[in-house]
């Protein structure tokens, strides 16, 4: 206690100056702002892809928000819930703007959150010391994946009740365990009220509470090894006289007041899509959702939201003729390890899991494994900070390789998103399989190509 008392008294903060005093001779306030904000010395040359990280804390806070208030109004009850909707739609004053800030909140923080991924793609900000920083990111991004499920159901409409429908069952393929563990998550033998009650409890609480933690692990272990930025380069490495790393600025002011910028812009055009266009063409708000959900009437076709499409469109392009297909890209992967130098048994466990896989892709029907790739789809982000070689982090430094490969990812996940919104056809299910074949063979075959690529010598200091 002596000691906190000691601490210097707050000056330049005018008739503030005593309050805080007090509170800082009381609590960390002082030092918590200088070690995150006006001491915390982050890398100078920050460009566009920087802004993301702050929008995604920004949409997090408009979607609890917004979220507190549609509960007020909302009723988590099969008989009611879509005539809650409508009614905080039509009654509540500014329940339509409550509830379209929300909507659209949802998309938006997909949009940032993939923005802010690309980036740790470009900048390979996943790479040590950053993989926990990449590890809670992932987590986050599962959880938001959760959330936004969870919340989908809410307004008991026909694409949230079929919707559930599906990705429950999907559960239920899976061998042994499948169909007791699709009952649990519903609680009944269909989609019902009780699944509407449980999902209503994690949307509103669990999750909450959860990405709020998770949010909280990625800054403090963000703060701990220090940001990266576009030229890769480790600005602790070079510190000048006064301690702190000559290519570093203080956060505050300066990126208090670029991330401002960005929020303003943000903000922009957030209103346009909630004011004009906040169905945006079914992508953010399915037309088959003002239909109240009909447990007898399955809608002729049934699409998640744009931001699962990638990983709907990977289960749908797992047809039992592709498993072939896979299981000659399983073997010609096996050729690849067995022609690497592998230390020990490396290679003998290879060739052992490469056997064991073809085997499986014929034991088990292809509607399961078309589940277990679509989940692999996601988790195998995890693995980035390993699967990638490179001898340099940013794409500033990479070659032509790696340049090609990210490339053709993008355009593979945009491709894969599109089917995945559209209906069934031949040659949708054909463009999947390919897409499906490309998107995995960026990760699995990394190792290798971020070995081979002729990278560029990376400047001892950042260039801007
Ligand atoms: C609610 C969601 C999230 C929030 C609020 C959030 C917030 C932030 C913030 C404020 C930063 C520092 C500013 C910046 O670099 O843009 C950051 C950095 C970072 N985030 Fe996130 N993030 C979220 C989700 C994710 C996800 C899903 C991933 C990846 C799977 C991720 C990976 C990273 C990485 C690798 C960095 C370090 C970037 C660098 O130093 O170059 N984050 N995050």
């Amino acid at each position: 206690m002596a000691a906190t008392q000691n601490k210097q008294p707050v000056t330049g903060a005018g008739p503030l100056n005593g309050l805080l005093t007090w509170v800082d001779q009381r609590f960390p306030l002082i030092s918590l702002w200088k070690e995150h904000a006006a001491e915390y010395y982050a890398p100078k040359n920050f460009n566009f892809w920087y802004y993301f990280g702050s929008l995604a804390m920004l949409v997090l806070v408009i979607q609890i928000v917004t979220g507190i208030f549609l509960v007020m109004h909302y009723k988590p009850d099969a008989a009611q819930a879509f005539a809650s909707v409508e009614y905080i739609m039509r009654d509540v004053p500014f329940g339509w703007l409550i509830r379209y800030m929300h909507s659209t909140g949802a998309s938006a923080f997909f949009i940032v959150i993939y923005l802010h991924m690309f980036r740790g793609l470009l900048y390979g900000s996943y790479r040590a010391p950053r993989e926990l920083i990449w590890i809670f990111g992932m987590v986050i991004y599962l959880m938001l994946m959760a959330e936004a499920f969870f919340g989908y159901l809410l307004p008991w409409g026909q694409m949230s009740y079929w919707g559930a429908q599906v990705i429950v069952n999907l559960f239920d393929a899976l061998p042994l365990i499948g169909p007791d563990l699709a009952l649990w998550i519903r609680g009944d033998f269909v989609v019902s009220d009780a699944t509407l009650n449980r999902f209503f409890a994690f949307h509103v609480i669990a999750i909450p509470l959860v990405l709020l933690g998770l949010v909280a692990a990625h800054l403090m272990a963000l703060h701990e090894v220090g940001s990266n930025n576009p030229d890769g380069v480790e600005i602790k490495k070079n510190l000048g006289p006064d301690g702190h790393p000559v290519d570093g600025i203080p956060f505050h002011p300066y990126y208090t007041v670029k991330d401002t910028l960005g929020v303003m812009v943000f903000l922009a055009l957030f209103a346009i899509a909630m004011f004009f266009m906040p169905e945006m063409g079914g992508y953010f708000l399915e037309y088959n959702n003002f239909v109240p959900a009909d447990p007898l009437k399955t809608p002729n076709h049934i699409a998640p939201v744009w931001y699962f499409t990638p990983y709907y469109s990977i289960l749908r392009a797992t047809t039992a003729e592709f498993m072939y297909v896979l299981a000659a890209a399983v073997f010609a992967y096996g050729v690849l390890i067995w022609r690497t130098p592998l230390r020990g048994k490396g290679k003998a466990i290879a060739l052992a899991g490469v056997i064991a896989v073809i085997v499986a892709f014929f034991a088990v029907e292809a509607k399961v494994w078309g589940v277990v790739f679509m989940g692999v789809s996601v988790m195998i982000f995890f693995l980035l900070p390993w699967l990638d070689q490179s001898p340099v982090k940013s794409i500033r430094y990479k070659g032509t390789l790696v340049r090609t490969a990210l490339t053709l990812f993008v355009i593979v996940f945009l491709v894969l998103g599109y089917f995945g919104t559209q209906p069934v056809t031949d040659v949708g299910t054909r463009i999947s399989q390919v897409g499906t074949l490309l998107y995995f063979s960026f990760f699995l075959l990394m190792p290798w190509y971020s070995r081979m690529d002729k990278v560029k010598p990376v400047p001892e200091r950042v260039t801007g």
